[in-house]
């Protein structure tokens, strides 16, 4: 049986603690390392599976990565294969951000497309056209993306959505490019920021970064960098709603609220407690939230990944609420979990209506994605009586320790292997 958590619930949850490196920061950086032979230092990486993962992958593309004490120093002195494997990117797919730096570095990449997963089909159709827009020759073969470029050539990319790695995957292949790229529509996301302050340590030229028009002179090679990772916006959003949904006083430190904002402001109108510092939030929990809508979208807006978490707090709301995914079209999974722990959520696609009651009954349960594993652990701090989260291994993939952090806070909370 997979690893699993036992929950107690009721516990207001007290103290401080201190937000990691953020997982989707951490994924690109590390595929940033194709774009040069030299070493890559990231000095706060987090001890994620989602890191290992792409480590691994670097490795099979002839780098070599070495995690000691929270450094970890990744090099591709030179690609040996290009080939991203289809048994590794079943299982991540921010694997396909080693896409750009393949062709940007070694003019070619193969690589399995991602399919779907639990939330969604998730094309990567932008990552392609906007490739080709640099003058790769891409196509696709028995469910390999196949791309070739002798050099790329720097051009105008007008996504037609916006995309987080797409944007991430083009700002690194236009980073080697001749010439110079402007990239409209591209994601403002705070990680698609700290990976270009790491490109331009690396000797890259990139401006623009955090808005929607990014634009990239492309410059002939790129050297090694030593990068400090940006806190991860969605662990901090993801520890103050532990501390809402339990009526403690929790302070969660080392975190950036400037990207929280809009979490921020929604946790207020739901009368959660907030004292912002310039590195913290304080938080406490109101004695029963307040009802209130939420509608994800691309930053700054309201973050799809913390969807989950927020709709588990106002599961418990005095009043209706609704929430609106506009990014993901089927990012509910945490519904039915909850519906078995007593929440009253009715969803009609991309809408979900949520009826607060007055509290959770803890029940085993089961994750499905990383976020909706989140959500039943917050659930299960604030329910009556014990819940069990089977297959954790989800939440592996983007918490570091999560119950260590959450037990240093008064929870009660075990890992059964
Ligand atoms: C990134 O995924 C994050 N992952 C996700 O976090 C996050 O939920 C998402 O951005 C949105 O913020 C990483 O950064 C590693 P998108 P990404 O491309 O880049 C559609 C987590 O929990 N789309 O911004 O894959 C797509 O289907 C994970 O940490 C296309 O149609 O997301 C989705 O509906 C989950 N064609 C929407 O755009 C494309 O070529 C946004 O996707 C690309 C995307």
């Amino acid at each position: 049986m997979p690893a699993r958590l036992e929950i107690e619930g009721g516990v207001p949850l007290r103290g401080s603690v201190r937000v990691s490196a953020a997982k989707n920061a951490a994924l690109p950086a590390l595929a940033a390392a194709l774009l040069t032979p030299e070493p890559v230092v990231l000095t706060n990486a987090p001890a994620l599976a989602d890191v290992r993962t792409m480590a691994k992958l670097l490795e099979t593309l002839g780098g070599t990565v070495v995690h000691e004490g929270g450094e970890l120093r990744a090099r591709v002195p030179r690609v040996t294969n290009d080939l991203a494997p289809y048994e590794l990117v079943s299982t991540m797919r921010a694997s396909v951000l080693v896409l750009g730096p393949l062709v940007a570095r070694h003019g070619s990449a193969r690589v399995a497309l991602p399919g779907g997963c639990a939330i969604g089909v998730r094309p990567i159709d932008q990552h392609l056209k906007g490739l080709a827009r640099l003058g790769a020759e891409v196509t696709i073969e028995n469910g390999y993306v196949i791309a070739r470029a002798s050099r790329l050539k720097g051009a105008r990319i007008a996504t037609d959505l916006v995309t987080v790695t797409g944007t991430e995957n083009l700002m690194m292949a236009a980073a080697l490019a001749e010439g110079t790229t402007v990239i409209e529509n591209a994601a403002c996301e705070p990680e698609v920021s700290d990976l270009a302050a790491l490109l331009n340590r690396m000797g890259a030229r990139i401006h623009g970064a955090g808005t929607a028009r990014l634009e990239i002179q492309g410059v002939a090679e790129l050297a090694g960098a030593t990068h400090r990772i940006v806190a991860d916006r969605i662990e901090a959003g993801t520890l103050i709603v532990a501390g809402a949904i339990t009526r403690g006083d929790v302070t969660v430190t080392d975190l950036v609220p400037d990207h929280l904002a809009s979490v921020l402001s929604k946790l207020e109108e739901i009368g959660v407690a907030l004292e912002v510092g310039p590195t913290s939030v304080r938080v406490r929990g109101p004695e029963r939230p307040r009802a209130a809508d939420v509608t994800t979208s691309p930053f700054p807006g309201f973050p799809t990944d913390m969807q989950a978490q927020v709709m588990t707090l106002l599961g418990l709301a005095d009043g209706q609420s609704r929430v609106t995914e506009t990014i993901f079209e089927n990012r509910f999974m945490h519904v039915a979990e909850l519906a078995r722990m007593g929440a009253r959520i009715a969803t009609d696609g991309s809408i979900a209506v949520i009826r607060g009651v007055p509290a959770y009954q803890g029940a085993p349960v089961m994750a499905s994605d990383l976020r909706a594993s989140a959500a039943l652990v917050l659930a299960g701090l604030a329910a009556h009586g014990q819940t069990v989260v089977s297959r954790v291994y989800h939440l592996d993939r983007g918490y570091e320790r999560l119950e260590a952090k959450l037990g240093a806070l008064g929870a009660r909370i075990t890992r059964r292997p």
